[in-house]
């Protein structure tokens, strides 16, 4: 990536800040060399070529999906143990005709083309066979196609963006799917304090445009901002890359409207930051992937923006060193920290084929003409990459904590190479070599996603431990196209003990599916980890709940699903 203000080891006499654009190569050998960003003010003065980048958003993660929607097999048929309820009721004539009364023709959608965006996940791994959708505009509207639901025994499927990654946000039969993409206004927001009331369906990242005029930041940030929904995010406890600085939705969540199964309207839409008077309800709606109703509304809790920020991206040599340099970035960058990420190098050569450009490491040496399309080369053989954002409002101070703590890790030889952003366009192209994963990681036909919270000293274990249990199987190689598997490979969010295992595949099957369930749920087990860290447990971890919750706390969840939903109608299949 040219342009890019380059981390370099320079000898310990001289003074260690300088500006260079120069290559690996040039400092990769010098001994006892001491790590520098280079003086950050003076670097920026360099003459950097701007890059025409999007911001994030404008990697769209939908049109380059490696199999049209049609091509996915039926989640009936990939998972025929799974067998629909035959007390809910298959829609007729009059259903359809008393949903169109009481939301007007045009948000009941029965044609079967448009029907594909509701039937197939984003993954294009699951298939429903709905054959109608529902896009109410008001939580009254909400309220009264629930409630005819509930009466009608006719199973429902919450939808937001559609961007789930474990199957629960499509249905698995002909559920009938109530999407709230009609209900995307803002509904106040408080400057003084900072609390956001908003509809369900606003797109998150709207709400953080919207927030940023007045300051303030959406307290949750992912690679599907751009098409994720707020009430999705709430309603999945979505984590994300900022978790490490803002908290879980659990703390920033005040308050929600939803509605319940029977078609009750629940309202707590107020904004106290303090409540002690009974059982904070919103809680259970915070992660329930929509087994306990629908969430129409949402009051969070929304920081005040940092004015500046900026992105390091290094190269490191283990996995015992990525650790190290958490550790340090923690303690040194402590409350300008705003991410930190990790990746393997085989995620980066994923990358590197949907990107299609040369990775941000890659040597001056590297010519980007001789690659022939093969950016995968360009990757440097650093077996680990790490991404750390700072964010803060002063930005000598936040340049110097970090060109100090770069100073320190690479000195030590935490960390071997690296380079940081120097403005806005530089940022949101490091970010794309770590949020681009997601979709990479299904180039070649698809991906078996695990997404496990791990004691953070064996979180990287279980990819070695997975890859090589499925080279014994013989069912793993990177060309020969006989195999069902292309790699496996590893990346997430460090700081929060939170592993993406990824099983990169040429088609989903039966054969690699039975040889990682239960297998890695068994691994997960051994170290008293989370089989579902951040993505929820809808329809592919609904039998493996119990891998991470005991038998107490089973009886609990199925007790509060009866109570909240006696009949079952909302999301079935799917969670417990
Ligand atoms: P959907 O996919 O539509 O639904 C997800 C679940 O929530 C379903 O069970 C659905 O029934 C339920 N649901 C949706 N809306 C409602 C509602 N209004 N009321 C009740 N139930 C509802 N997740 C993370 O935690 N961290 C990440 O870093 C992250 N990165 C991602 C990156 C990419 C590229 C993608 C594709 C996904 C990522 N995800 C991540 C997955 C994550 O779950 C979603 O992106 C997001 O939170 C889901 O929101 P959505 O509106 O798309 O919900
Ligand atoms: C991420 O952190 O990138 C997401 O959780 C999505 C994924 O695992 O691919
Ligand atoms: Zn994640």
């Amino acid at each position: 990536m040219s342009g890019l203000l380059r981390i370099q080891l320079r000898p310990q006499a001289s003074g260690l800040l300088r500006a260079s654009e120069s290559g690996r190569a040039s400092f990769a050998h010098v001994a006892k060399a001491v790590a520098s960003i280079g003086e950050l003010s003076g670097a920026r003065m360099c003459n950097i070529a701007k890059k025409n980048l999007g911001p994030r958003r404008r990697f769209d993660y939908f049109s380059r999906g490696i199999a049209t929607k049609k091509e996915v097999t039926l989640t009936s048929e990939m998972y025929p143990e799974t067998k629909r309820n035959p007390a809910f009721k298959k829609i007729t004539t009059d259903d359809i005709d008393f949903f169109k009364k009481a939301l007007g023709d045009k948000q009941v959608i029965t044609d079967v083309e448009e029907l594909e965006k509701y039937n197939v996940d984003w993954m294009a791994k699951y298939r429903g066979q709905s054959r109608v959708a529902l896009r109410p505009k008001t939580v009254q509207e909400v309220s009264k196609v629930v409630k005819y639901c509930n009466e009608n025994m006719i199973a429902i499927v919450p939808q937001g963006g559609n961007t789930g990654l474990v199957g629960g946000s499509v249905p698995v039969f002909d559920e009938v799917v109530i999407s709230v993409a009609n209900m995307n206004k803002v509904r106040s927001f408080d400057e003084t304090s900072g609390i956001l009331k908003l509809d369900a369906g606003v797109i998150m990242e709207d709400a953080d445009n919207f927030l940023a005029k007045k300051g303030h930041i959406f307290p949750l940030d992912l690679g599907a901002k751009g098409s994720c929904f707020v009430g999705g995010n709430v309603a999945t406890n979505a984590g994300g890359v900022r978790l490490l600085r803002y908290g879980s939705l659990h703390g920033s969540v005040l308050g929600l409207e939803a509605v319940l199964p029977d078609g009750t309207i629940y309202d707590s839409m107020h904004s106290l930051r303090k409540d002690n008077t009974g059982y904070d309800l919103k809680q259970l709606f915070i992660g329930s992937e929509g087994t306990l109703g629908i969430i129409t509304g949402i009051s969070i809790l929304c920081p005040g923006r940092p004015k500046f920020s900026n992105v390091a991206f290094l190269g490191l040599d283990s996995y015992e060193k990525v650790q190290q340099t958490f550790k340090a970035a923690r303690s040194e960058l402590c409350e300008v920290l705003s991410a930190f990420e990790f990746m393997d190098r085989r995620s980066e050569v994923f990358s590197s084929r949907l990107l299609g450009r040369a990775h941000p490491l890659a040597g001056e040496d590297v010519d980007v003409d001789s690659l022939k399309g093969n950016y995968a080369a360009s990757v440097p053989e650093y077996p680990f990459y790490v991404l750390i954002e700072v964010a803060g409002s002063s930005k000598e101070h936040d340049d110097e904590k970090l060109e100090s703590f770069l100073e320190n890790v690479m000195e030590s030889g935490e960390v071997s190479d690296g380079t940081v952003s120097q403005d806005e366009a530089q940022m949101a192209e490091l970010w794309e070599w770590r949020e681009s994963i997601s979709m990479a990681a299904k180039i070649d036909g698809g991906v078996y996603k695990y997404d496990v919270s791990l004691p953070q000293s064996k979180i990287y274990d279980l990819v070695n431990t997975v890859r090589e249990h499925l080279t014994e199987k013989d069912l793993l190689s990177a060309t020969d196209k006989s195999k069902p598997i292309v790699d496996v490979i590893g990346y997430g969010h460090i700081g929060d003990g939170n592993l993406h295992l990824n099983v990169c595949v040429r088609e989903y099957s039966k054969v690699v599916e039975e040889a990682l369930e239960p297998y890695v749920y068994e691994q997960v087990q051994k170290y008293h980890g989370s089989i579902s860290a951040e993505h929820g447990l809808g329809f592919q971890k609904k039998h493996a709940i119990q891998y991470t919750k005991n038998p107490v706390e089973l009886h609990l969840i199925r007790d509060m699903k009866k109570h909240f939903d006696p009949k079952g109608i909302m999301n079935p299949y799917k969670y417990v």
